[in-house]
């Protein structure tokens, strides 16, 4: 992003180690089968507390057989998974430092039980709800989706949450509703990184509401199976696969519906730079660098960025008639 001190955007760093090992492709066909069972068990209504099962013996022989069967959804991306290290070490979560690995190093500190939501403005029923509770209300679903950050390097990574429409419908938008706006925990104590004005904090984002009611809009509680580790926006983070990472904002405390576009937080700390949509576009290069091709983390040739993450099929639509040049 645009204040990073260590290395500049879209300047190649050391590409992190992939996993080839024996052991290690183990550990991941393990991990891929535990996702599994988790999701299976989960998706039939199960809460959270699932999301930390494992199975063992015959229980793990039964759902790798699963595994080979498991069918795609219609929103999932067949592309290899990113390492499940990569994702909760390589990291950008400036509330616990501006480095890749400060996330993973400091989040230790963020206590994501209790927490509550706060969703309200333009909405039939405005609450505040705990975080076990609101995720309680949906069956929870994986996702594979890749996410494209606009420092251009990307990741593939198999979520679990539930659909942000699923939640829009329940507290009943009013006619006067246009976007979402997201808010992100504030709390210097909890989040180090908040005690220098690096950004304007708390941490803010948005969608227009039809944005945040398309399918793939989604809110992920875990990742692999497994409970979101803190450094990837513990207790719920926002899932927008077909914008740039920024918008997918972390450690959400707020929700609200609004009738006019909300200032999102990288949009005002450089709006030449970032602006509301942030669709991902090969086309539109950032002031600094181009965004035609990516790195993908794990892989060592570069790729060529699609556009809208290569989600163009299904959002599109979304956007027709709007110039996305102006509206970047
Ligand atoms: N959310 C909060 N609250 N604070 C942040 O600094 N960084 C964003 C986004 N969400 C950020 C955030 C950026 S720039 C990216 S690319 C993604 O989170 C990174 O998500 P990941 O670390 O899980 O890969």
């Amino acid at each position: 992003m645009s204040r990073l001190p260590r290395q500049q955007e879209g300047e190649e760093v050391a590409p992190l180690p992939t996993d080839t090992g024996p052991q290690e492709r183990t550990r991941r066909e393990f991990l891929r089968s535990a996702t599994l069972f988790t999701a299976t068990v989960a998706g039939l209504g199960g809460g959270l507390e699932l999301l930390t099962r494992r199975p063992s013996g015959a229980a793990e022989a039964q759902t790798a057989a699963v595994t080979r069967k498991r069918v795609l959804g219609p929103y999932d991306t067949s592309e290899p998974l990113t390492s499940y290290q990569s994702i909760t070490t390589y990291n950008n979560f400036y509330e616990f430092g501006l480095g890749k690995d400060d996330p993973s190093q400091n989040a230790g500190s963020l206590r994501t039980r209790p927490w509550t939501v706060r969703i309200d403005g333009e909405v039939r029923k405005p609450q505040t709800v705990d975080i076990d509770t609101l995720q309680g209300w949906f069956p929870l679903e994986d996702r594979v989706y890749r996410m494209r950050c606009v420092e251009a390097w990307s990741m593939v990574i198999p979520w679990m949450g539930f659909p942000l429409a699923a939640l829009m419908r329940r507290v009943e938008p009013t006619s006067k509703a246009k976007y979402v706006k997201f808010t992100a925990l504030l709390d210097p104590k909890q989040m180090p990184g908040q005690r220098s004005r690096v950004l304007d904090w708390p941490y803010t984002e948005g969608l227009r509401l039809d944005e945040a009611l398309h399918p793939l809009a989604f809110l992920a509680v875990g990742i692999d199976g497994k409970i979101l580790p803190n450094q990837n926006g513990a207790p719920l983070r926002l899932v927008v696969p077909w914008k740039y990472g920024f918008k997918n904002i972390k450690s959400i405390v707020r929700i609200s519906l609004v009738s006019e576009m909300p200032k999102t937080t990288w949009a005002l700390a450089a709006p030449d730079e970032y602006g509301f949509y942030a669709n991902v576009n090969p086309a539109v290069d950032h002031p600094r660098w181009s965004q035609a091709t990516e790195r993908r983390i794990g892989e060592v040739a570069r790729r060529r960025t699609l556009p809208f993450n290569g989600y163009a099929e299904s959002v599109a639509g979304l956007y027709k008639g709007m110039d996305l040049r102006r509206n970047f």
